[in-house]
C-alpha cells in the first residue's frame, strides 16, 4: 500500500467518525435494487427554505447509497418518492387521506407506499414543511436499516413539543462541562463563522427531531452579555439563519443583570420601569435581527448568577417581566428551577439542597405569564449517577414547564468512561408521580397531557463539540442520537434505540451490532457499580467532577453531604426524623421512600441513613454490596475491553481506536474508584469483605 492509500484511508475513517448516523454507506446490491426503483426520482410539490433542505438531504443520502436521483417539481408517470405538505391539491391526485394529520402537532408526517398510476411511490406528507424534513430524515433512517420499503404505512406525530438542546459553551472557545474539544461555534470571544460545521450539525440535530437550540452557557459571563447588541446580533442570526432551513428555533441565554451589566442602569429590579423598559427595547432589536428569535434561558440566583432575589423579588416576577417584553413577538422565556443554597454550611443539617427546586418553586406555581416555561433537571440534585426524580414534576400544574436532562457526561464518566443514558432517562420519564392518580407518568405530564398547559417538552445540556466525531468518545454519539430520538418518541426502548444507532453507526455486521448494542445497555448499571452507591452521589472530586474524591465536598458549601461515619452513611431526607424532603412527593411516593422497608435498594443512601450491616433487599448487607459492586464494576469494564477488541477487523480504525483508548482509561479510573471507595468504607466500618478480596 503506498502512501496515499494510507492517507486516503485515514480520512475516510474520520469521516465516518465525523458522520455520525449519518454514513449514507454504499449498499450491497441485493437491497440496492429493491430500493433503486423509488429512488431514481424525487418529486417536491412544495418549496421553502426546510424543503429545500431536505432535498439536499435526500440528494446527498441516495447519491451516496444508491447513484444521483433526477429531481422534479411536478407529478411523474414513473416509481418516485413524493414529497408535500399536507395542504397541497395535487396529493388529490395521487389518492392520499391526509386527514389524519388534521390533529396531529405542526410537525408530525406520514410516509406511505402507494401506487400512483400504476407505479410504486413513496409519499412523504408532513404537515407542515418540518414534517416533510422529518419525514425525508426518517425515510433515510429506514434505508440506511436496510427496511423494507413496499408497504409503508407509518404516521409519525412527536411525544413532545419542544425538543431542545442547551448548548454550555462560552465564547473564548471552551464549553463548560464540554469533553469534546472546544465551541463550534466561539473562539478567542468571536464567532467562528464555520458554516458548513454548523450546518452539518443542524442536519445532525434535525434528522433527529430537534427543534431548539440554545447557543451559550447558561452562566453568562461579561463577553457573552453582549451576545444580545447590536455589534454581536449579526453573528447570532448567521447561526439562527442555518437553523431555521433546519426547522430549529435559535435561543440565547441572557444575563439576568444586563441592565446593569451592558444597560447603563442602576439595577435589574424586575418591577423597575426603566428596567422593564430596556428590556422591551432590547427584545424589538434582537427581532429585527432575528424574526423568528426563539427567546431566553434564564439562569438567576442560582450559583452566584444575578437575579430577583437581589431586589426581593420574587421568581415569578423576574421571569414574567423578560416574558413581557418577548410576548409581542411570540418569544419564550425558559426559567430554570436550578435554585438553591450553594453557600451552606456541612455543620448545619437541617437544610437540604434536595428540597430546594420544590420550595422555591411550588408556592409560585400559577404566577407565571403563559410564555414563561419553568425548566427543571430531572433529579433534584444535580444530574448524578442515580438520583430520584425532582417532585416538582406532578407539584406544578399551573405552570408550563420542560425537563432537562443532561447529555453532557458531567457526572457519568465525562465521555471517557462509557455511560448509555437512555435507559436513566426512561426510568425518569416512566415514574409514577400519582400526582392525578396512578399513571400520572412523568412522560405524560412533560408531553403536555395531564395539565392544562400551552407549551411542555424536553430540554438538555449537549454533549457535542468540535472534536472530529464531535462527542470525544465515539459511543458518546449515541447519548446525542439516543436523546433525540427518545424525546421524539419517549415509548421507544433502549434497545431499539442503541440497536438502530449501532446499526447506522457501524453497520450491520452481527457480531458488531449485538456487542456495541449490549454494551451500550449494560453501560449505565456498570458505570453506577463502580462510583458511588445506592444512591447516595457527590463521592467525586471537586471542581471537574472526574474520579473518586469521597470526602471532596462532605465539608464544603455546597450541600452535597453524605454523613459517612463508623457507623453508618446515607442521608436522612425522612419525614420523622430527617429533612422531611421526602414529603415533597404524592403520598404512594413519600411512603415508599420515606420507609426504609420500601425505600428501592438503588436509592436507600438518597432518603437514609444506615449502617453498614443494614440488609437490603438483595439479601446482601450495604457493605457487602459495597465490595461487590465495586469489585464487579472494574470486571465488566476489563470484559468490555475484550469484547471491544474482538471488533477491532470489523470496525474502521479511527474508531476502533478512539473507543479502545477512551475504554482503557475508563478502566484506569474503575480502578480508582473500585479502591477508594472500598478503602474508605472498609476503613470506616472496620468490616472484612465476605469473599477475602484486596481491599487496602
Ligand atoms: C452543575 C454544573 C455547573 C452548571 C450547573 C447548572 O452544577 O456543575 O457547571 O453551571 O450545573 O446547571 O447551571
Amino acid at each position: 500500500m503506498n502512501n496515499s492509500t494510507n492517507i486516503q484511508i485515514k480520512e475516510q475513517t474520520l469521516e465516518a467518525a465525523y458522520h455520525c448516523w449519518l454514513q449514507y454507506n454504499k449498499l450491497d446490491s441485493s437491497i440496492e435494487e429493491h430500493y433503486q426503483t423509488y429512488c431514481e426520482t424525487l418529486v417536491f410539490l412544495d418549496h421553502s427554505q426546510i424543503i429545500q433542505a431536505a432535498k439536499e438531504e435526500l440528494v446527498q443520502g441516495i447519491t451516496s447509497m444508491i447513484h444521483p436521483p433526477s429531481v422534479h417539481a411536478v407529478p411523474l408517470e414513473k416509481p418516485s418518492i413524493v414529497l408535500a405538505t399536507y395542504e397541497n391539491n395535487q396529493l388529490k391526485d395521487y389518492g392520499i387521506n391526509t386527514t389524519v394529520l388534521d390533529h396531529l402537532q405542526e410537525d408530525s408526517y406520514l410516509i406511505q407506499t402507494i401506487t400512483y398510476k400504476n407505479h410504486h411511490t413513496i409519499a412523504i406528507i408532513g404537515k407542515q414543511d418540518k414534517g416533510v424534513l422529518y419525514g425525508a430524515f426518517h425515510l433515510l433512517r429506514l434505508m440506511q436499516m436496510r427496511e423494507n420499503l413496499n408497504e409503508l404505512a407509518i404516521i409519525e406525530n412527536p411525544s413532545n413539543q419542544i425538543r431542545m438542546i442547551n448548548h454550555w459553551d462560552n465564547m473564548d472557545g471552551s464549553i463548560e462541562r464540554g469533553y469534546s474539544g472546544d465551541s463550534i461555534f466561539y473562539k478567542d470571544y468571536e464567532f467562528i463563522h464555520d458554516i458548513k460545521r454548523i450546518k452539518d450539525y443542524a442536519r445532525l440535530l434535525s434528522s433527529i427531531g430537534i427543534n431548539s437550540l440554545s447557543i451559550n452557557n447558561v452562566n453568562v459571563h461579561k463577553v457573552e452579555t453582549n451576545l444580545i447588541t447590536k455589534e454581536m446580533l449579526p453573528s447570532v442570526a448567521e447561526i439562527a439563519d442555518i437553523m431555521r432551513c433546519y426547522g430549529i428555533t435559535t435561543y440565547l441565554s441572557v444575563n439576568y443583570a444586563s441592565t446593569i451589566e451592558i444597560g447603563n442602569l442602576p439595577t435589574a429590579d424586575p418591577l423597575d420601569k426603566d428596567v422593564q423598559q430596556w428590556w422591551i427595547e432590547k427584545t424589538k432589536e434582537i427581532y429585527q435581527h432575528i424574526p423568528d428569535f426563539g427567546g431566553f434561558i434564564v439562569k438567576a440566583d442560582s450559583e452566584h448568577r444575578p437575579g430577583p432575589f437581589t431586589y426581593n423579588r420574587t421568581h415569578a416576577d423576574g421571569a414574567n417581566m423578560l416574558a413581557k417584553a418577548l410576548e409581542p413577538f411570540g418569544g419564550l422565556v425558559f426559567w430554570r428551577c436550578f435554585v438553591y443554597n450553594c453557600l451552606q454550611d456541612w455543620r448545619d443539617r437541617k437544610t437540604d439542597r434536595a428540597r430546594a427546586a420544590y420550595d422555591h418553586f411550588k408556592p409560585l406555581d400559577g404566577e407565571f405569564m403563559d410564555n414563561v416555561i419553568l425548566q427543571i433537571k430531572n433529579g433534584p440534585m444535580d444530574f448524578q449517577v442515580r438520583e430520584p426524580v425532582s417532585p416538582l414534576f406532578g407539584a406544578l400544574q399551573n405552570t408550563n414547564h420542560v425537563l432537562e436532562f443532561q447529555v453532557a457526561q458531567e457526572y457519568t464518566g465525562q465521555q471517557k468512561d462509557l455511560c448509555f443514558l437512555v435507559p436513566q432517562w426512561k426510568e425518569v420519564l416512566d415514574f409514577d408521580t400519582h400526582a392525578k392518580g396512578e399513571g400520572t407518568t412523568i412522560k405524560s405530564i412533560v408531553d403536555g397531557s395531564q395539565f392544562d398547559l400551552t407549551y411542555s417538552g424536553i430540554t438538555a445540556v449537549s454533549n457535542i463539540g468540535n472534536d472530529m466525531n464531535w462527542t470525544g468518545n465515539t459511543l458518546a454519539q449515541a447519548n446525542f442520537f439516543g436523546y433525540g430520538r427518545l424525546i421524539w418518541n419517549t415509548d421507544l426502548t433502549s434497545e431499539e434505540i442503541a440497536n438502530e444507532w449501532v446499526r447506522i453507526t457501524f453497520g450491520h455486521d452481527d457480531e458488531v451490532v449485538s456487542t456495541i448494542t449490549k454494551m451500550l445497555l449494560h453501560s449505565w448499571e456498570i458505570y453506577e457499580n463502580y462510583t458511588a452507591p445506592l444512591g447516595v452521589g457527590w463521592m467525586i472530586n471537586p471542581g471537574h467532577h472526574y474520579g473518586p474524591n469521597i470526602e471532596g465536598y462532605e465539608y464544603s458549601l455546597w450541600g452535597t453531604y453524605h454523613f459517612s461515619d463508623c457507623f453508618g452513611t446515607g442521608v436522612n431526607r425522612t419525614i420523622k426524623d430527617g429533612t422531611g424532603y421526602t414529603s415533597q412527593y404524592y403520598p404512594e411516593n413519600t411512603s415508599l421512600y420515606d420507609s426504609i422497608e420500601t425505600c428501592p435498594d438503588n436509592l436507600l443512601l438518597f432518603f437514609h441513613h444506615v449502617p453498614y450491616r443494614h440488609q437490603l433487599k438483595s439479601g446482601k448487607t450495604v457493605i457487602q454490596h459495597i465490595y461487590d459492586t465495586h469489585f464487579l464494576g472494574v470486571e465488566q469494564v476489563q470484559d468490555m475491553i475484550q469484547k471491544w477488541k474482538q471488533l477491532e477487523q470489523n470496525i474502521d480504525s479511527y474508531r476502533y481506536k478512539n473507543v479502545l483508548d477512551r475504554f482503557n482509561m475508563q478502566l484506569e479510573n474503575a480502578i480508582e474508584w473500585r479502591d477508594c471507595i472500598n478503602t474508605y468504607f472498609f476503613r470506616h466500618s472496620g468490616i472484612q469483605d465476605e469473599h477475602s478480596r484486596l481491599i487496602y
